[in-house]
């Protein structure tokens, strides 16, 4: 048998890190990611969140000042999730021109008018029973809770969000706000859908963060983490309901799905390294088992080669601050 060894040496490209950065396929810049924010009502200091070293909630009185830094670290665009004092049956907070939802993207947009504003269009942070939508007979009722996505995807748009971003899972909801939006005179804003959400492990640390009262599980309605074609099934459709993004979530236990997506979808596509993912990480780090900058290179570097175009993770700013 003939081997093209020793004519073929792999090796002769990672002589130097000037030759292995020359033939290097895959690179993170800031403007692929997205930083999330937690802006909590009612409190006057930021709130550390133990479960995730190094996030905090920012108080809504200064999420002006929380945005400019953003900004300034370089990050373009941020992901807004409310922790709300105001929860009832429905998420009506959510719904209302001046509660949390809307009055943090009203800060946002006027604190720095050229950061994209993007809102997480759910009701999870804004129901008392902590479910991502209307309860019924001891489910979530998924058209009735189009009907309230509908309307809060407008009072998002109202308000100036950029983007809005549905992450309830529900069957029809990209119909549903297209609709809406576009009924409402927002057919320019588009919509980032969590189109293959699965029911993870990995939101442990963000239940903490956004102070769900979740008892229970999500799993009639997020996905079963051994399906890989029915997140297939749910991204097309999506986009054949509208969608302008596609997103994968979570990310790192997810790369099959990302890379079957990327050759199926010619639309950007998006990965939420979540925080269970970011606490990964961090506690490993920090018992001094694996190395922090070069694990988020590394896993970054993964969610991007296997396909996404851009990437919502904790660790954004630091990024862009260039400290990876
Ligand atoms: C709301 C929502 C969740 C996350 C983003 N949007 C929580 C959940 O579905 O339980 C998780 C993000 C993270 O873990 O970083 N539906």
């Amino acid at each position: 048998m003939t081997t093209p060894f020793p004519t073929v040496r792999p090796r002769r490209l990672r002589r130097s890190e000037a030759l292995r950065s020359l033939v290097r396929e895959t690179r993170v810049t800031a403007d692929d990611l997205i930083q999330p924010v937690f802006v909590e009502e009612g409190i006057d200091a930021p709130q550390p969140i133990s479960s995730m070293p190094g996030v905090f909630r920012v108080p809504e009185s200064r999420l002006a000042d929380e945005v400019r830094a953003i900004a300034a670290d370089g990050v373009k665009a941020i992901l807004l999730f409310g922790v709300s004092h105001h929860k009832d049956a429905t998420g009506s907070d959510s719904l209302s021109p001046d509660g949390l939802m809307a009055r943090s993207v009203r800060i946002a947009k006027a604190a720095c008018p050229e950061m994209v504003v993007i809102t997480d269009n759910c009701f999870c942070e804004y129901t008392d029973h902590g479910h991502c939508g209307v309860l019924a007979d001891g489910g979530v009722d998924n058209d009735a809770t189009l009907e309230n996505l509908a309307l809060q995807a407008v009072v998002a748009a109202e308000a100036g969000a950029d983007i809005v971003a549905p992450s309830a899972m529900m069957d029809g909801q990209i119909a549903a706000m297209r609709h809406a939006l576009d009924a409402a005179g927002f057919g320019e804003v588009p919509i980032m859908a969590y189109s293959s959400k699965f029911a993870s492990s990995f939101y442990g640390p963000f239940r903490a963060a956004a102070g769900s009262s979740l008892k229970g599980d999500r799993k009639t309605y997020q996905m079963d983490p051994m399906n890989a074609r029915e997140a297939l099934r749910e991204s097309d459709l999506d986009e054949a309901e509208g969608a302008d993004f596609l997103m994968v979530k979570p990310a790192l236990a997810y790369l099959d799905v990302l890379a079957g997506l990327r050759c199926r979808s010619l639309l950007p596509l998006v990965a939420y390294q979540v925080s269970g993912e970011y606490a990964m990480i961090k506690f490993a780090a920090a018992a001094g088992a694996i190395d922090e900058a070069r694990a988020v290179a590394e896993t970054l570097g993964a969610i991007k080669r296997a396909g996404a175009d851009l990437i919502i993770t904790y660790y954004a700013r630091q990024v862009a601050r260039g400290e990876f």
